[in-house]
């Protein structure tokens, strides 16, 4: 160590194996940076430090410990935990009408410590900070992550880049309750004059499962479904024929509005719908309707101005803007709007911004988000349970599990920790769900009894009771049952299977806000948890070029006859065989 420089003489690599050669140098640049930057110096670290952090989480303290107990958490059975009245209590907690209860989860009160050791171990506190903050966190874009922003009183300050973004929100928030609310009361018509009561949206992932999702819990909504009166909103995502079809049905051109939604402007689904849809438009009432019956959402304004769009019928978002977040931006708001009317939205963002604050300023004993992202850590990373399942009961909500897929698995589906190191555990969550009761008479036989997947259980006290997983069953009870013992191995539950239930008092736009934003926060624990950018999409970015290769090679092979090229033998004969089969 000379100077505060600490120099490492390493053999010269062999040629041979260099990639396990630099496997060990980069374990070896982090036990040493471990030394300098141990994990309680948060605080005083500038925020560069913190977020990249310079160590793995897995080589911390409090994560071999955690390691450690659970060996002591194999020796216990939910059974006698739930009889603990006193650890139960302090698994219960509520915020703003939101009930969580934890205590059918596979955690002593000791454990939960243990977690809050961890989650200041990795800086969390300063990670939360400096994502209301605007610093860059999402470094390998060299952007801030500030979806928090879009739900944001207009009294708020939130810089990025040394600007305040909230002005900017509130003006594209206006001027979507100036256009939904003229075309919700007639005074923007279309081309021939009718009104426009049909809204497509078209866009995919980000910039159409969070929408759908609202929409969705909104649909029945008393509230909400009176202010939708007879209007229609769908969504068109798929690049599948089948789905403009199933989207056009019933529709008439001289009534509907289309909706582009993509924060890029140039996905290739979207962009074969919207040119589809304006295809539609244009052939059953003229080329110059497109500007009465087409409008966009997006941070590419100029490529909205080069398909057609009128760039005063565009509304915008930023990039800070992450497009799995993007629903309380105008990709969720304008057509939510179109259909529910602004003041019914404004409830969602406001149900939104209530989580915000509770997460950004509740200790974390309190915070549901952070309690949330903790637990499903300990499920995923020390016991061992890869998947989680998204069980609400209700119907309404029947689109929350695939938002959320997208949100969890497209945010913490990483293989590096945000400095670029693999990691030696696996991030992410596997996750899947249904609404009560349709999932119990489907997938639930091997939660009960096959593989353990944590359940969050989503009730809804007005409209429906949460239920638990079915307890235990012993080979003891069936037999004093005189149950024939060939059955008994059947019908023995060894019980023992985590769950937690979030109870909200009804489902309106309020409630649905909340309910987005602890998935959302919840992820981000995870994510400042493990050590990962949790606001990246490389692997996707990597589908899309390859997804274009083949599409350019399909286009050459077709047009030009020319063969295919450029892949490897399987992939090759595949797309051969499709030609072959598509030419006839
Ligand atoms: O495929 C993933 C993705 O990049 C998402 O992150 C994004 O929400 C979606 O594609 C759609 O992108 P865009 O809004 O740019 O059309």
């Amino acid at each position: 160590l000379i100077h505060g420089i600490f120099f490492q003489f390493l053999p010269p690599p062999p040629v041979s194996n260099f990639s396990s050669y630099l496997d060990t140098l980069s374990a070896q640049t982090h036990q040493i940076a471990n030394i300098f930057s141990p994990f309680h110096h948060c605080s005083s670290q500038p925020f560069f430090n913190h977020l990249q952090m310079a160590t793995l989480i897995s080589d911390t303290a409090p994560w071999k410990d955690l390691k450690a107990h659970v060996a002591e958490i194999d020796k216990t059975h939910l059974r006698d935990l739930m009889t603990d009245t006193d650890r139960c209590k302090s698994m219960m907690l509520e915020f703003d009408g939101i009930f969580l209860d934890y205590s059918r989860q596979r955690t002593t009160v000791d454990t939960v410590s243990k977690l809050f050791t961890l989650a200041e171990a990795a800086c969390l506190k300063e990670k939360i900070n400096s994502m209301f903050n605007g610093e860059h966190i999402n470094s390998t874009e060299n952007r801030s992550v500030l979806h928090v922003a879009l739900r944001a009183s207009k009294d708020t300050v939130i810089n990025s880049d040394g600007k305040n973004v909230v002005p900017d929100v509130w003006q594209v928030l206006d001027k979507i309750r100036e256009f939904s609310d003229k075309v919700r009361n007639g005074s923007w018509v279309g081309a021939t004059g009718k009104a426009l009561t049909n809204v497509i949206a078209i866009g995919i992932g980000g910039s159409f499962l969070g929408p759908l999702f609202v929409h969705t819990a909104l649909q029945t909504d008393p509230e909400a479904s009176k202010s939708a009166g007879g209007r229609q909103l769908r969504f068109l995502a798929n690049v599948d024929p089948v789905d403009v079809a199933r989207n056009i049905s019933g529709f008439d051109p001289e009534t509907t509005l289309v909706v582009v939604v993509s924060k890029t402007f140039t996905t290739a689904e979207t962009m074969l719908n919207a040119r589809t849809l304006r295809e539609w438009i244009s052939s059953a009432l003229g080329p110059q309707a497109v500007s009465k019956h087409m409008v966009a959402v997006s941070t590419n304004l100029k490529l909205v101005e080069k398909f057609g769009i009128d760039p005063n019928n565009a509304f915008a978002f930023w990039d800070w803007v992450g497009g799995r977040y993007s629903v309380c931006s105008a990709v969720g708001v304008l057509p939510l709007s179109l259909q529910y009317g602004f003041s019914v939205i404004e409830k969602f963002l406001k149900g939104a911004r209530s989580i915000d604050q509770h997460f950004q300023s509740t200790p974390f004993e309190n915070n549901i988000p952070v309690l949330l992202g903790l637990l499903s850590i300990w499920n995923v990373s020390f016991l061992g349970y890869p998947a989680r399942a998204i069980l609400p009961y209700t119907q309404a909500l029947e689109k929350l599990a695939p938002h959320i897929q997208q949100v969890s698995m497209e945010s913490n589906g990483k293989g590096v920790s945000i400095d670029g190191v693999r990691l030696p555990f696996e991030a992410g969550e596997i996750d899947f769900g249904e609404p009560g009761t349709n999932g119990q008479h489907s997938f639930y036989q091997l939660i009960h009894q096959g593989r353990v997947i944590p359940c969050d259980f989503i009730g809804i006290v007005k409209s429906q009771q949460p239920v638990y997983l079915r307890d235990e069953v012993t080979p003891e009870q069936l037999q004093s049952e005189n149950v024939a013992s060939h059955l008994i191995p059947h019908k023995t539950f060894s019980g023992n299977r985590p769950s937690l239930s979030l109870l909200l008092p009804s489902l309106d736009a309020y409630r649905t806000g909340q309910l987005l934003a602890i998935y959302e926060h919840r992820i981000a624990v995870e994510g400042f948890i493990w050590g990962i950018n949790s606001f990246d999409q490389w692997g996707v970015e990597l589908g899309k070029s390859l997804a274009s290769h083949v599409r350019k090679q399909l286009h050459a092979s077709r047009k030009k006859g020319e063969s295919v090229e450029g892949f490897n033998f399987s992939t090759t004969k595949l797309l051969t065989r499709y030609l072959e089969a598509s030419a006839d």
